[in-house]
């Protein structure tokens, strides 16, 4: 089965090919940075205006790179939910209405299954079951994967997800928006010996996370010193090492609370390089293997929507005719598909 896949859950505009006996055959991102840059964050209503521009050409590119004909296409995949509503309503009408033309089932895909499904669409893909560390801008969260729709969240942010605090931290330390990138590309820079920032809740027990306070001390030790280049590098150096260190420690006692033998790494902050490297040194010391897909697909795209929404359309999933975007829409709430 050949599924096209829409993303429009925030800021970018992601379409994608997949198919169940050859893979990942195209797959297209948009990126709104330019047009949100200037407000230094998303801005809703201007993120959904984008998608329903960009959708009809991307659709149409990523039908002709994967050299796909709309008779290919055996089922449209989109993004229901989590994310901005209005950004939901686009790729959701929009897939609906190319599945109604094209007499071919459309499914709602949750985002975040998407991300955690993403190290599927690479070489070598993990075999189930398997550990997930799910870093977004929205949510931060340690999964339990028995299978595909069977999902425990076995520990999460209670405030802030780690991406939302490397846009935070961004901000503070003056840098553009999207701040995670950037903020890593100054802390390649820093010394990592000059500020140590907490480690939030790894001195008790259980795997929920926090980053909220650690955009507090970032603040705190910004107005003690210069701001000049060299220490700003060095904050975001401590924040960045702080971030890592804490996902590295909670992986760990996720691994070994629960005896899985794989990691899978996803999500926006997934394409952190200190991240990847530092996750990957953890799961060999605990014997464990670990995955994340390509940093292109971390961030979001329309290519694990596709793969996701090929999972349960291959069996015969199929939406009914009242369907809606959820701005909230918890993982735990998806089943195996029906075989
Ligand atoms: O998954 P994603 O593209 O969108 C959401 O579902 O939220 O994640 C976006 C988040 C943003 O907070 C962005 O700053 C962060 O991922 N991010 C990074 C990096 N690349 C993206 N954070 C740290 N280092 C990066 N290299
Ligand atoms: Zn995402």
């Amino acid at each position: 089965m050949r599924v096209l896949g829409i993303e429009t859950s925030c800021d970018e505009t992601g379409v994608a090919v997949y198919d169940a006996a050859h893979g990942l055959l195209a797959h297209a991102v948009h990126s709104q940075v330019d047009i949100h840059a200037e407000f230094g964050g998303v801005v809703p209503e201007l993120a959904s205006r984008d998608h329903v521009r960009r959708l009809p050409r991307l659709v149409r590119r990523v039908l002709a790179a994967s050299d796909s004909r709309p008779g290919d296409i055996g089922g449209v995949a989109y993004t229901a939910g989590p994310g901005l509503v209005g950004a939901l309503l686009v790729g959701t009408a929009f897939g609906r209405s190319l599945a109604r033309a094209w007499g071919v089932p459309a499914l709602g895909v949750h985002h975040m299954e998407g991300h955690l499904l993403a190290p599927m669409l690479e070489p070598d893909p993990p075999a189930f079951p398997f550990l997930a560390l799910l870093v977004s801008g929205g949510h931060t969260q340690l999964v339990g994967v028995e299978a595909v729709g069977s999902y425990e969240i076995l520990g999460e942010s209670v405030d802030d997800a780690a991406g939302e605090a490397f846009d935070k931290v961004a901000t503070l330390l003056g840098l553009p928006y999207p701040g995670g990138p950037a903020l890593a590309a100054l802390a390649q820079r820093g010394d990592p010996g000059r500020f140590r920032f907490p480690r939030p809740m790894t001195d008790r027990p259980g795997l929920d996370l926090s980053f909220s306070g650690l955009k507090t001390f970032a603040l705190n030790t910004l107005v003690s010193g210069e701001r000049d280049e060299r220490f700003r590098a060095d904050v975001a150096r401590a924040f960045e090492d702080a971030v890592v260190d804490t996902l590295v420690i909670k992986c760990r006692r996720a691994l070994r609370a629960t005896g899985l033998p794989a990691l899978i790494i996803s999500g926006g902050v997934g394409a952190n390089r200190r991240l990847r490297a530092a996750l990957a040194d953890m799961a060999r010391e605990e014997g464990a293997t670990v995955s994340y897909p390509r940093p292109e697909l971390c961030t979001d795209n329309g290519a694990m929507i596709a793969y996701a929404g090929c999972c349960r359309l291959a069996p015969g999933a199929c939406e009914p005719r009242r369907f809606g975007a959820r701005a909230r829409w918890a993982l735990e709430e998806l089943k195996p598909p029906d075989g």
